[in-house]
């Protein structure tokens, strides 16, 4: 998969878009040096992940699954009833690790125009090489 390795992130420009709508959540170390990232937005009417990223110098330590806490934090403040993202099924890290957390995947009928047209989306521009799925997770 080194397309996706090498995927270029964000630009700052709209990373700062996502902070400028309170949707960007951060882990900084004692450095005050960013380790790990959870982009938000809305869709459908519910709290989606766009990104979730931990370096590999601060993995396995939780971060990942309290940011996703703090995202529902998020959901729940702005009164939204899911947290949903689309993710490869496969890959041991993505849709594996979600279910560990709670998520559910969606069928192909419970999937409302946004989330369907992300799917499309990925699908267009050729992430569905790997199968991708739609998940997710009542805000409780
Ligand atoms: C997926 C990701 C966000 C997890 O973050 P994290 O802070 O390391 O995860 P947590 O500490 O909350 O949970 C650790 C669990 O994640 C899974 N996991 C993390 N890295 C893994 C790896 N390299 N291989 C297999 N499982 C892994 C395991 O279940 C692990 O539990 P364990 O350590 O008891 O085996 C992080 O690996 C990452 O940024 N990956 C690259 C980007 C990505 O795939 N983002 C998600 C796209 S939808």
């Amino acid at each position: 998969m080194a397309a996706i390795a090498d995927d270029e992130p964000l630009t700052v420009t709209e990373l700062a878009l996502f902070q400028a709508r309170g949707c960007a959540l951060v882990f900084a170390d004692r450095m005050d040096e960013p380790v790990a990232y959870l982009l938000l937005e809305r869709l459908d009417g519910n709290a989606h992940v766009e990104q979730l990223s931990v370096h590999p110098s601060h993995a396995r330590q939780g971060l990942g699954s309290s940011l996703l806490d703090a995202a529902e934090e998020w959901a729940r403040a702005e009164g939204l009833e899911w947290l949903t993202l689309t993710t490869f099924r496969e890959v041991p890290w993505n849709a594996p690790y979600y279910r560990r957390l709670g998520f559910q995947e969606l069928a192909g009928h419970e999937l409302d125009d946004g989330l369907r047209g992300i799917l499309e989306w990925e699908a267009m521009v050729g992430l569905d090489r790997w199968p991708r799925v739609a998940m997710r997770r009542r805000v409780g």
